[in-house]
């Protein structure tokens, strides 16, 4: 195994792996088979709580109603997808809950509109195939079919980007709970435990529209949008602070007063709306979800850390906005110097900082 300060990203069950095991060894619940944990531990695991006396610290923030249904649901064998905006952790909360789960969670097929049929069934080695012929040996199994195989859970990443025959493909597996390899004359069954998590993201509606059929073959969940501006300030505080610590940045954590403005930008512009609902305000055409304000600030503290003195300025957060709000767009320009001549510039000396380093940059 390598060296885990040299990995660039760890998966969440090596990431979490203390607390997972403190959650396996305090467990009292029932463990569904081929779980590593009950479904209450799995619970505490995504929104935190103790076990044996270790602090678990929670992973998603948000309704804890809808993780309870989210986990519901694999304890039987129903699939599950997580639908919603962009940046809304769909894709963190399926890696935490087949983390916790499973204790795998990079048995991963990523959706797109190239994702091939193989892909989510079989391939072969074809070198292997040539000289042998079909053998067990030379089949090649997809991330799904080996957690057919193994009784644990595949991920399928951004499913609505796929063409609808790959969603088809899925259909069948998910109702049969089979694959069958009609060049070995042999059938995969499931074992116990096996599922799928699948993630969609709303704004991608109408590219290849899920089909009925196959919505039909999954429990779905919406992840909404954090409700209100201290639960977006709380979710972007405690990610920050971890991936800054990840990746050793070196610069201090950004004060509360940024974390509030940036925030405040990003669900004003997201709404339409200033935060008191006195002023309609454009928003722009690419999401700005709290994924991005959190990569906007680590970016931020990134540039203030390399270039700066190790403390977050105005000058850095503006850099930051200034990208997360203008995709290269010139609509997305205007609405930008909108916000800020219409929006910021009136709200006074404690925005004037930042106000001044964003029109200096957009001048
Ligand atoms: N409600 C939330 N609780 C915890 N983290 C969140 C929440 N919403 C967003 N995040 C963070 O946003 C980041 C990106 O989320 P991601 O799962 O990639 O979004 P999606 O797949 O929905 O586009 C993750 O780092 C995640 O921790
Ligand atoms: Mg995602």
């Amino acid at each position: 195994m390598e060296a885990l300060q040299d990995v660039l990203r760890l998966p969440a069950e090596r990431l979490f792996k203390e607390e997972l095991d403190a959650l396996k060894a305090a467990d009292t619940g029932k463990v569904p088979a081929g779980w590593q944990l009950s479904p209450r531990s799995v619970l505490t695991f995504i929104t935190g709580g103790e076990a044996g006396g270790r602090i678990i610290t929670p992973k998603y923030i948000g309704n804890k109603r809808l993780v309870e249904m989210a986990i519901a649901t694999l304890v039987t064998d129903r699939a599950l997808l997580l639908i919603g905006e962009p940046g809304t952790a769909k894709s963190w909360l399926s890696e935490n809950l087949t983390a916790a789960i499973y204790g795998n969670s990079g048995l991963v097929v990523q959706g797109t509109a190239g994702t091939t049929e193989e892909q989510v069934r079989y391939s072969w080695n074809y070198a292997m195939l040539l000289a042998n012929g079909p053998t067990p040996e030379a089949l090649v199994q997809s991330p799904i079919m080996r957690a057919m195989e193994a009784g644990g859970i595949a991920r399928f990443e951004e499913i609505s980007r796929c063409a609808s025959e790959v969603q088809d493909a899925l259909i069948s597996i998910l109702s049969e709970k089979t694959i069958s390899v009609a060049e070995l004359g042999k059938e995969m069954n499931a074992r116990k435990g096996f599922s799928i998590i699948a993630t969609a993201n709303t704004r991608d509606r109408g590219v290849n529209e899920m089909s009925a059929a196959l919505k039909r073959r999954f429990n779905i969940i919406v992840l909404p949008a954090p409700p209100d501006l201290e639960t977006e300030v709380e979710i972007v505080r405690k990610r920050v602070g971890e991936i800054a610590a990840q990746y050793e940045l070196g610069a201090a954590a950004p004060a509360d007063e940024a974390l509030i403005k940036v925030v405040t930008i990003f669900r004003e512009l997201r709404s339409g709306m200033s935060l008191d609902r006195k002023e309609k305000i454009k928003s722009p055409g690419g999401a700005i979800s709290t994924a991005e304000a959190i990569s906007l600030l680590t970016g931020s503290m990134a540039l203030a850390a390399s270039f700066g003195d190790g403390e977050l300025r105005d000058a850095d957060l503006a850099a930051g906005l200034q990208g997360a709000v203008v995709k290269d767009d010139d609509k997305d320009r205007l609405v930008w110097k909108e916000y800020l001549d219409n929006v910021m510039k009136k709200r006074g000396e404690e925005w004037r900082g930042l106000y001044t380093a964003c029109k200096e940059l957009n001048s």
